[in-house]
């Protein structure tokens, strides 16, 4: 039997983590949740939460890293996004050397714990750094600090935003594409194409031009962020201040990672990998320092799937 989307207006997540799989997937999908959390079980303990691909530890991610550093346990793609040490609710600022070395002591972590075919995508902003820079680009001062291979940096630029009299108006943020292995990496261009082709019907030497699914996104992408306030907040929003938006993350995990595969995000936050890599029938492990947020993303990742329930019919 074949599920689809009727055309419904979506509340909490794009379309395209409202689908769903064939009957034989999803047994595999559960079976391949289930032995997860068995190993994960013995390795690391109970976690705070667990249902059908969403494992959550209510923790710091050095205890969950370090447990899983000295077993055999790999995962394929870790999408996360760090404290920026700007002084955010959950955050203790630190000075700038510690912070950088704080960051290349996580992501050694990960390094560690990722498969030799593995991704490693960090989302990361601006800080401010005394006598030096208002706004420092994050992934200037970690990108040649770590052990992963940098394929790109993506930037994700979008329209709300404070507004600046003495200097531009900050509209972007980065993604760094980290891989571990150059040679061998997943990357499934033909999932994320964009499908916005000005000449869908080109012709060179009777072929057409472009792809028929459409054409390469490039390194630019314009998502809207996650907005608040009174008639202006993202149907997504919850009240973590951090929120990065479902599509983008939908995205890097339909192109860094298959169907079944294991997502890690150590800054769990608001639960959005965790939607995202769910939605894509992947197995999500994550781990978020705060009980409260952790709460608020069960909740969140809960909605979630009622409402994938309730949109998908029966053709
Ligand atoms: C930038 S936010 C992540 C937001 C997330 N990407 C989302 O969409 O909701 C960083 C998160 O990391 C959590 N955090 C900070 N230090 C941590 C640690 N050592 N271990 C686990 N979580 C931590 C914070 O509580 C915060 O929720």
């Amino acid at each position: 039997m074949t599920l689809l989307l009727k055309n419904v207006k979506t509340q909490l997540a794009p379309y395209s983590l409202l689908s769903n799989i064939s009957h034989t997937d999803n047994e595999v999908y559960l079976d391949k949740y289930t032995e997860i959390l068995n190993y994960l079980r013995e390795y690391i303990g109970e976690p705070y939460y667990a249902h059908n691909g969403f494992i959550l530890y209510n923790s710091d991610n050095a205890e969950i890293m370090n447990k899983l550093e000295s077993s055999e346990f790999k995962i394929d793609l870790t999408v996360t996004s760090p404290p920026y040490n700007i002084g955010k609710e959950y955050e203790n600022n630190m000075p700038i050397e510690k912070y950088v070395s704080w960051c290349q002591k996580w992501i050694k972590s990960i390094y560690n714990i990722t498969k030799e075919n593995g991704s490693f995508w960090l989302n990361v902003g601006y800080l401010n750094v005394k006598n030096k820079g208002k706004a420092i680009p994050i992934a200037y001062l970690l990108w040649d600090k770590i052990d992963f291979f940098l394929m790109q940096e993506i930037v994700w630029k979008y329209g709300a935003g404070v507004t600046a009299k003495k200097f531009f108006a900050p509209r972007n943020e980065k993604f760094l594409f980290y891989i571990k292995n150059e040679n061998d990496y997943i990357f499934n261009l033909d999932s994320v194409r964009d499908p916005d082709v000005k000449y869908p019907n080109q012709m060179k030497n009777g072929k057409l031009r472009c792809n028929p699914l459409g054409k390469n996104p490039t390194d630019v992408w314009d998502f809207p962020k996650v907005t608040s306030g009174k008639n202006r907040s993202s149907k997504e929003r919850t009240s973590h201040p951090a929120q990065y938006p479902l599509s983008v993350i939908d995205r890097i995990i339909k192109v860094s990672s298959n169907k079944f595969d294991i997502i890690f995000d150590p800054f769990s936050g608001s639960g959005t990998t965790g939607i995202a890599a769910n939605g894509n029938y992947r197995i999500y492990i994550g781990s978020e320092i705060s009980k409260d947020y952790c709460d608020l993303s069960i909740e969140r990742y809960e909605e979630y799937l009622k409402e994938r329930s309730s949109k998908l019919v029966y053709h």
